[in-house]
């Protein structure tokens, strides 16, 4: 076993939950305050430096943005205590998944991250991606994005035994998904508009209670990277496609090696080996319960991480005191 994946065993998982505690915290003091960016900088404030307290060299792959546009967090940018001499992990990360929700106090609201040895995860631009995921118990490529939308619906219906208007699809509600919406209306399926946060999306179709077969559609890149390695952990399909929308995104796509721009990435070819991840809450949702403030002043705070190579899913619900909540 390698420096580095001794390391993902023993003491990232755990200390992981630590750093999406800390942003997610921070963003919550944001909540409903109708101020995005406020929330947003205090969740990449606060999880950069949980970041930092880590014994890792760490390289941020999927941060905030580019360096000349994201001053903190951003791709390229090293966090870890022990750079230079620690074990050499490739960080995702979203200090808060859904800026808009928060500000407005709705559901789903995440502080995400993944974590893998060097060179497993894509270090994707940030562009739009097309997304199809379902959760698990398919045969392999039950889904892909060469076919239909009807073609990909009638595959899953099929398996699950249902007729194909019994089918609930989870689709970012944005006017770019008109045709798509109206096609699944056609086919009489269940459509779940939500208005932001595609990584709770894609791992809706995972659990059986959110009602969700199939997440579709077009949303951030980076928050595809972020959900495969999701997926990665608990089971089920992803594929994704980078849409570039004009010659600067394509040179940018060029940068950090992407070749084939037409490529459909499979799973396995966003979050590979080995990897961890982690969201806790910001505000409630399908996938955890968001930060409470109790009336003693204790906060508290619902986190999943999880693990690709064990497949171990832990639900960690943590009480926080008064002054300093996560030291
Ligand atoms: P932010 O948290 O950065 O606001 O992203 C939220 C989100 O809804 C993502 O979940 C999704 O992938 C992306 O924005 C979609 O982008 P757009 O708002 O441009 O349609």
């Amino acid at each position: 076993m390698t420096a580095a994946s001794q390391i993902l065993d023993r003491v990232l998982v755990l200390e992981m939950v630590r750093v999406t505690e800390a942003a997610a915290i921070s963003a919550a003091k944001l909540i409903g305050r109708g101020d995005e960016k406020a929330a947003d900088a205090a969740a990449v404030e606060a999880m950069r430096a949980a970041l930092n307290g880590l014994y890792m060299d760490g390289t941020v792959v999927i941060g905030e943005g580019e360096r000349d546009e994201a001053p903190m967090l951003y791709i390229g940018e090293k966090v870890g205590s022990a750079i230079g001499k620690g074990p050499r992990i490739d960080i995702a990360l979203d200090p808060l998944e859904g800026t808009t929700i928060t500000a407005k106090a709705g559901p789903n609201a995440l502080a995400v991250l993944a974590v893998a040895e060097e060179g497993n995860l894509l270090n994707a631009p940030d562009v739009y991606m097309d997304k199809i995921a379902v959760g698990p118990g398919y045969s392999p490529d039950i889904v892909n994005l060469d076919r239909s939308v009807t073609e990909n619906v009638t595959a899953v219906a099929r398996e699950k035994g249902v007729d194909p208007s019994e089918i609930i699809v989870c689709v970012l509600d944005r006017p770019r998904h008109e045709k798509l919406i109206a096609e699944l209306r056609a086919l009489g399926c269940g459509v779940m508009l939500i208005p932001d946060g595609d990584v709770a999306g894609v791992i809706a179709t995972t659990n059986p209670e959110t009602t969700v077969d199939i997440y579709m559609g077009t949303g951030g890149a980076p928050e595809g990277v972020l959900a495969a390695a999701a997926l990665r952990c608990v089971g089920g399909q992803f594929k994704g496609r980078l849409l570039f929308r004009n010659d600067d995104e394509r040179k940018r796509a060029h940068k950090w090696g992407i070749e084939d721009l037409d490529k459909i990435y499979d799973l396995e070819e966003l979050a590979k080996g080995d990897c961890i991840f982690a969201a806790t809450g910001v505000t409630d949702g399908s996938l955890l319960h968001g930060v409470k403030t109790l009336r003693d002043g204790r906060i508290t705070t619902e986190t999943i991480v999880m693990r690709a190579s064990s497949g171990t899913v832990r639900r960690v619900k943590s009480e926080h005191g008064r002054a300093n909540p996560i030291r």
